[in-house]
């Protein structure tokens, strides 16, 4: 089972999630000279990534990737890369060279392809990263694991996944790449959240809640952090 923290707001849920990453972040840097990270995008991590932008990151030994893109390009007002870029890359000067995009505007199989080779690359084939900042969606999705789609069940350490309805293609880490990864912060806000984070926490076909993939993850690894207004 994951840990869970509750913080008052999504301000606290911010400063905890910066707390806890920052720590991930110099411990990985201790350890093994690097932190490999990977970002999601949506609303909740933006003030989080603003705070770590402010934080004093040793940016030279850190290496910033995705979670997921939408297939759009770069500088589309959807695109993740574009808001971590604004919330974080620029303020905190981080150089070009250390992130790590999806290239969205390939399309999502394509671009899938192309992250597995940046993965195997930068990485190492098989390695992990170093800490996941992961979301939660209304619907239950995390990543771009939508749920009805079959996504968790994609083979590969990325995948192409079609959402359906009015939502672009997308490319994202594939369910056994997050579940290997160091840590997991897991960022829920909100009271939109709090259907899809009970049926998150509570076992059952991950393919109907995504996000239950963590639940499969190995102790210590995942931190569900939530707000009051989440947790209901
Ligand atoms: C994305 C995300 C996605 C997100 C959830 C929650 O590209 O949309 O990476 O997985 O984390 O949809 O989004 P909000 O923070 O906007 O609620």
């Amino acid at each position: 089972m994951p840990e869970i923290l509750v913080t008052n707001d999504a301000g606290e849920l911010a400063e905890q999630a910066r707390t806890l990453a920052s720590t991930i972040i110099a411990t990985a840097i201790d350890q093994r000279g690097v932190a490999n990270i990977a970002l999601s995008g949506g609303s909740t991590p933006g003030e989080t990534y603003r705070l770590l932008a402010e934080s004093g990151l040793d940016i030279e030994h850190c290496r910033w990737f995705f979670v997921d893109e939408r297939c759009v390009a770069p500088d589309n007002e959807r695109s993740n890369y574009r808001a971590a870029r604004r919330e974080l890359f620029e303020s905190a000067k981080i150089s070009d060279a250390h992130v790590f995009r999806m290239l969205g505007e390939l399309g999502a199989e394509a671009g899938a392809r192309a992250y597995t080779e940046v993965l195997d690359a930068e990485l190492g084939a098989g390695a992990p990263m170093d800490l996941v900042i992961a979301g939660l969606g209304n619907d239950g999705h995390t990543a771009s694991l939508f749920p009805g789609t079959g996504a968790v069940r994609l083979p590969g350490r990325v995948v192409a996944v079609t959402p359906g309805g009015e939502l672009e293609p997308r490319i994202s880490l594939g369910r056994d790449m997050l579940l290997a990864s160091r840590r997991v912060l897991l960022l829920v806000s909100g009271a939109g959240k709090r259907s899809a984070l009970v049926q998150a926490l509570a076992a059952g076909d991950e393919d109907v809640i995504p996000a239950r993939i963590y639940l499969a993850a190995p102790a210590g690894v995942v931190t569900v952090i939530m707000d009051a207004a989440a947790q209901g």
